[in-house]
C-alpha cells in the first residue's frame, strides 16, 4: 500500500479525519486502547484480575505501538485520539523470533499473574498457526476510547487504510474476540473463514478474511 502520513480525504467531510499517528502520541494511543480493551473477551481471559489486565494491555500495547511506529507498521488515529487502528503489512513470513520472545517478556509476567498461561499460549499459538498464508494487510489492533463509541471513529479508521487497499486489489485479514464486533466488520466486507476456540472457557476468536472490494471500474 502507498505510504502516505496525511489525512484521508474520503471521510474528513462526514467524521472525524483519521491521520497517521506519530511517536509522541504513543502514550495517549496506549491509554486509548488499554481503556477500550478492558472489558475484551480476550484480554479478561488472558490477564483475569482487572488490575492485572490494565497493567498487561498497557505493557502490550506500548510494545505494539513501539514496534509498528518504528517499522513498517501503519499506526492511525484521529485528530482527538480518541481512537487507533494498528496494520502490520503483508510480509513473506513471520517467525517467531528470539527477538520477538525477548520483547513479549513484560507481558509474560502478567501472563504468569493472569493464572493460564499454558493455554493461553496454546490458543494465541492456534491463532498465530491459523494466519493466512496469501500476503495481506494485518489489523493488529482496532480501538475507540470507551467515551467515544459509536459515534463513526473506528468506521473511519477502518475505511482510511480498506479504500487504499482496494484501490491497490489487497486483502486483509483480522482475528475478533467479541462477537458484537462481527456484524460490524462484516459492514465493512470482512468475512468469517474460521474460528479458534480456548480448551478451558467458551472464548472464541473469529478469523476474519476481507478480499478487496473492485473499484466503479474494476
Ligand atoms: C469495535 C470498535 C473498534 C468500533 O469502534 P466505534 O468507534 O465504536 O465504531 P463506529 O462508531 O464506527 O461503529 C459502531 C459499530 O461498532 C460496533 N460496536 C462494537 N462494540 C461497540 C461499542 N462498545 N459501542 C458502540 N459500537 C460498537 C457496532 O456494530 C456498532 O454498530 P451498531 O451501533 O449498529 O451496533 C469499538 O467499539 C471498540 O473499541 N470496542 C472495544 C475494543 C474492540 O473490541 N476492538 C476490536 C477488536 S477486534
Amino acid at each position: 500500500m502507498a505510504e502516505d502520513a496525511r489525512g484521508y480525504e474520503g471521510v474528513g467531510a462526514r467524521g472525524p479525519r483519521p491521520r497517521r499517528a506519530v511517536p509522541a502520541e504513543l502514550p495517549g494511543l496506549v491509554e486509548v486502547l488499554a481503556e477500550a480493551f478492558d472489558d475484551d473477551p480476550l484480554a479478561c481471559y488472558l490477564f483475569p484480575p482487572a488490575g492485572v489486565r490494565r497493567r498487561g494491555l498497557r505493557r502490550f500495547f506500548r510494545l505494539q505501538l513501539r514496534r509498528l511506529l518504528a517499522g513498517a507498521g501503519q499506526v492511525w488515529t484521529t485528530e482527538d485520539l480518541l481512537g487507533a487502528a494498528l496494520w502490520v503489512p503483508p510480509v513473506a513470513e513471520r517467525p517467531a523470533s528470539l527477538r520477538d520472545l525477548w520483547a513479549l517478556a513484560p507481558v509474560l509476567v502478567d501472563l504468569l499473574a493472569g493464572g493460564r498461561p499454558t493455554v493461553a499460549l496454546r490458543l494465541l499459538a492456534d491463532v498465530e498457526r491459523a494466519r493466512p498464508t496469501e500476503p495481506h494487510w494485518y489489523l493488529a489492533t482496532l480501538g475507540t476510547a470507551p467515551r467515544a463509541q459509536g459515534r463513526g471513529i473506528g468506521s473511519t479508521l477502518l475505511q482510511a487504510v480498506l479504500a487504499r487497499l482496494d484501490a491497490e486489489g489487497l486483502p486483509a485479514y483480522l482475528e475478533s474476540s467479541k462477537e458484537r464486533n462481527v456484524p460490524f466488520y462484516a459492514r465493512h466486507g470482512f468475512e468469517i473463514v474460521g474460528e479458534a476456540r480456548a480448551k478451558d472457557d467458551p472464548l472464541t476468536l473469529w478469523l476474519m478474511w476481507r478480499s478487496p472490494r473492485p473499484g466503479p471500474l474494476g
